[in-house]
């Protein structure tokens, strides 16, 4: 990147921030580069806290810590938590320079109602986002989940389907363009049990495997200037899965398929995990191949009845995470699944087998997570 490059994006970041897009910066940019954009926004000067002087210390906060890296540090926002808990939203704006729709961006939440689009909840995440100068990851534009009413366990014909889909990207990217610094497209495409795509949900029944090459299309014709990426779990270091994703993805990509990164989910349990140095190895492939990586949705799962020594296990795993996104030649973005146990998705998705997957315990105490990854980013 040469000088002048840094200086447009300088003046890039003043202006958009200026138009309330300060959450539109491009995201594939080297670290250092993004490292400048992301602490002139800490710095305060273009945050409205600056203004009031609440501008907590860059040293004490983890989004301090992670601008000096230029790394950007998102966690899931819960429209639910943000509406009745004021402390959330303090936090996050406190600690985080990224945020990612927990639910609101999600096909039943936009278009719960077919053909009626509803970005109201999502428009006040965006709102949030641009007041506290943070970037917005955006998720997921097709998935075999989260769908509403009317298209669950539908099979509709191919065109119909290819239309709707069409429709919905072309609506989501529209209403959002320049706010967005990556879209997942798809997510969680490929099977968990072996070889070949996920069949559950309409989009494959109703179009066939090229489904996928067609919303990638349709995404980079909606916005030819948004990053686009595929995301996935259980794909976080070298496993069976990774391999599958890494042919696959080299294959779409030698066709043309214009997909620019790769989401780790990274849902890891305490006892369940990839070494760091696989995950080394595997944010490595694929950067190789030219694609940036993302950490999406990283958390850790402990068992119910937490022990001192889990929670000190846990806080290893998370270092472990940041050191590997910061030595990797291109993963610039690690994103948590939220932050505070108190609103975690993991009592509720494992039937209270495991929680305290966060970094932050229910009444918002910092976990040894938390001085984990301020170490790994100090
Ligand atoms: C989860 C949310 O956290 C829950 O609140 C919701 O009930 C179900 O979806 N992988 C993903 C996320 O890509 O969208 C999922 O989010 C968690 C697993």
């Amino acid at each position: 990147m040469t000088p002048s490059h840094n200086l447009s994006r300088r003046s890039f970041v003043r202006a958009s921030a200026a138009a309330g897009l300060a959450a539109g910066l491009p995201l594939l940019c080297p670290r250092r580069a993004l490292a400048e954009s992301v602490s002139i926004n800490s710095a305060g000067e273009n945050d409205p806290n600056a203004a009031t002087g609440n501008v907590t210390p860059e040293t004490t906060t983890l989004r301090g810590l992670a601008a000096k890296k230029g790394l950007l540090l998102g966690t899931a926002f819960s429209n639910g938590a943000f509406r009745k808990d004021p402390t959330y939203g303090e936090v996050i704006a406190r600690e985080f320079n990224c945020l990612v729709a927990e639910n609101i961006m999600k096909l039943n939440a936009i278009q719960h109602v077919r053909g009626e689009f509803d970005f109201t909840a999502a428009d006040a995440m965006m709102a949030f986002a641009a007041k506290h100068a943070m970037q917005v990851r955006a998720v997921p534009l097709v998935w075999h989940d989260a769908l509403p009413p009317w298209a669950k366990d539908q099979t509709f014909p191919r065109q119909e389907a290819l239309d709707i889909l069409r429709d919905h990207i072309f609506a989501m990217m529209g209403h959002f363009r320049g706010r967005v610094c990556a879209w997942d497209v798809l997510n969680e495409g490929l099977s968990d049990k072996g070889p070949g795509l996920r069949e559950e949900g309409p989009w494959f029944h109703s179009i066939g495997t090229d489904y996928v090459e067609k919303i990638y299309h349709m995404a980079h014709e909606a916005d030819p200037e948004a990053r686009l990426f595929y995301n996935d779990f259980d794909m976080d270091g070298m496993s069976k899965k990774a391999d599958r994703c890494y042919v696959w993805i080299k294959d779409l990509l030698a066709r043309g398929v214009p997909i620019h990164g790769i989401g780790l989910q990274y849902h890891v349990r305490v006892d369940q995990h990839p070494s760091p140095t696989e995950v080394a190895q595997n944010i490595r492939r694929f950067n190789d191949l030219g694609l940036a990586v993302h950490i999406t949705e990283l958390d850790v799962w402990l068992p119910t009845q937490v022990t001192a020594e889990h929670l000190q296990q846990q806080a290893e795993i998370f270092r472990h995470v940041f050191e590997t996104a910061l030595a990797a030649s291109n993963c610039p973005a690690v994103l948590l699944w939220g932050f505070t146990d108190r609103y975690s998705w993991v009592p509720g998705n494992t039937g209270g087998t495991f929680d305290h997957a966060l970094i932050y315990d229910r009444d918002y105490r910092p976990k040894p997570a938390y001085a984990a990854i301020a170490a790994a980013l100090g």
